[in-house]
């Protein structure tokens, strides 16, 4: 059913940004491998982390939830052997379920099927299979090729996971792509292996894998962007892990607060981890009126978080290069929209991973942006040349079943009024609570 986008203007308010999507998935899964009982304050409740709780229960993994507060009895880094082999795990549409996942589970004693559902199942799984095989895992998915990927056929879900017939390897392994799904499941199995591993990104991706790790009692060094994992005998649990606000929900209303006019938003404790939080870097280099305030960091003291207050700001263009792109992966499409309200010829470049997102999300951006009228053209491969500070138009909008193009376009159509677009409820995803705050802001 379409949902019509109402025009905002002169907002002030404060906004409460949903938890980390990421750092709750890490939070359950290292609990789960750990020795004793972990409470898990402020997870994210969402389809994405549901698929991974729902992994978990099948793994036999004790589970208590009471809405945010979320307890695991740890059970150890070997889960019990299952009745009926293959167990049969669905990830849902959850990419770093599958990801992550698959690292322990390349490590355990019994054989896995593990599909997904939708869009999963054309993404691309050769990218964990290939190092994870060079660690002598057994696993396999199915040979594909679609348009989503291109001229190349890749291995997509669902994955064969069978017992590894040696003790895993320690390898030392260069990412091809800056990847914090495909570092993690690495680290995962490394955790296994019979000596430590190492491995190295282009350009570093999110570190929360590693963080919570550390506070799990594991041994991790990170020389010159070169991680080193130890093999781990057992994980200690924290005890407690409390998570802050999502970045990257955060930043659908950092935009808005930027593009509106007379207008102020305040959002409370989000997590600032260095390796999230780039969009904040560009922006303030196109003009963004951003104050920033730190807070102490979360229970296990190692992610960074604060408080924003951003303001109605005038924007001028930019040009972004791939060293940036990591750190603000999941921004792309929210940082397009702000591009479109900028004075000048915004430019970014290194963007091939977004064409393997939830969409592709490229193409969907150009599609969003020419919808309202703004003029947009390909900038040599994987980048973007968005033309900002025209005119813009009434627009129907298609989400592409992609919580973040969903989000981006609602941001965009809000300054525009008048607008719609045609499903929302991929947004479900990360920010299930999206609609009914920016519904809460017309009456702010
Ligand atoms: C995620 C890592 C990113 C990001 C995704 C979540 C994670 O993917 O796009 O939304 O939790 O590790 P890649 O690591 O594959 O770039």
């Amino acid at each position: 059913m379409d949902y019509a986008i109402k025009r905002l203007e002169n907002i002030r308010a404060r906004v409460e940004i949903p938890p980390d999507k990421s750092i709750s998935h890490r939070a359950v899964i290292l609990s789960a491998i750990a020795e004793g009982k972990t409470r898990i304050n402020n997870f994210l409740e969402s389809d994405d982390t549901k698929a991974t709780l729902d992994c978990l229960n099948k793994l036999g993994v004790k589970i208590k939830q009471k809405g945010r507060e979320v307890i695991i009895e740890g059970r150890g880094k070997f889960f019990p052997r299952p009745k009926n082999e293959p167990l049969k795990l669905n990830a849902n549409e959850s990419g770093t379920t599958m990801r992550v996942l698959s690292g322990l589970l390349c490590a355990q004693n019994f054989s896995v099927e593990f599909e997904g559902r939708a869009g999963l199942n054309q993404r691309p799984m050769a990218r964990i299979i290939e190092p994870l095989r060079k660690m002598g895992a057994n696993i396999e998915g199915k040979f594909y090729q679609s348009t989503r990927l291109g001229a190349q056929a890749d291995i997509c879900p669902p994955l064969l996971i069978s017992p590894a017939s040696i003790k895993l390897k320690g390898i030392n392994y260069d990412l091809p792509v800056s990847s914090a799904q495909v570092k993690s499941a690495i680290i995962l199995a490394a955790l296994y292996a019979d000596k430590p591993a190492s491995l190295k990104e282009p350009y570093p991706s999110r570190d929360h894998t590693e963080l919570m790790l550390e506070a799990f009692g594991v041994r991790l060094e990170n020389k010159s962007g070169r991680i080193i994992c130890w093999p781990a005998e057992k994980l200690k649990s924290p005890g407690e892990i409390t998570i802050a606000g999502d970045f990257s929900s955060a930043a659908f209303f950092i935009v808005l607060g930027l593009i509106l006019k007379n207008s102020e938003i305040n959002i409370q404790h989000v997590n600032l981890n260095p390796t999230r939080c780039g969009l904040l870097n560009v922006l303030r280099r196109m003009g963004a009126n951003i104050e920033e305030q730190r807070l102490p960091g979360n229970i296990y003291g190692k992610e960074p978080c604060g408080n924003l207050k951003i303001k109605s700001s005038s924007l001028a263009a930019s040009t972004v290069g791939p060293e940036e792109i990591p750190a603000m992966i999941d921004e792309i499409p929210i940082l397009s929209v702000a591009a479109a309200f900028a004075e000048g010829d915004t430019i970014i470049t290194g963007l091939d991973e977004l064409k393997v997102k939830e969409a592709d999300r490229l193409e969907s951006i150009h599609s969003m942006l020419r919808a309202a009228g703004v003029e947009t053209r390909p900038f040599a491969p994987g980048g973007i040349e968005i033309r900002g500070g025209a005119a813009l138009g009434k627009a129907n909008f298609d989400s592409f079943n992609d919580h973040r193009m969903a989000m981006s376009a609602i941001v965009l159509g809000s300054k525009i009024g008048g607008c719609k677009i045609n499903e929302v409820k991929c947004i479900n995803k990360s920010f299930p609570n999206f609609i009914s705050l920016m519904k809460s802001l017309h009456s702010s």
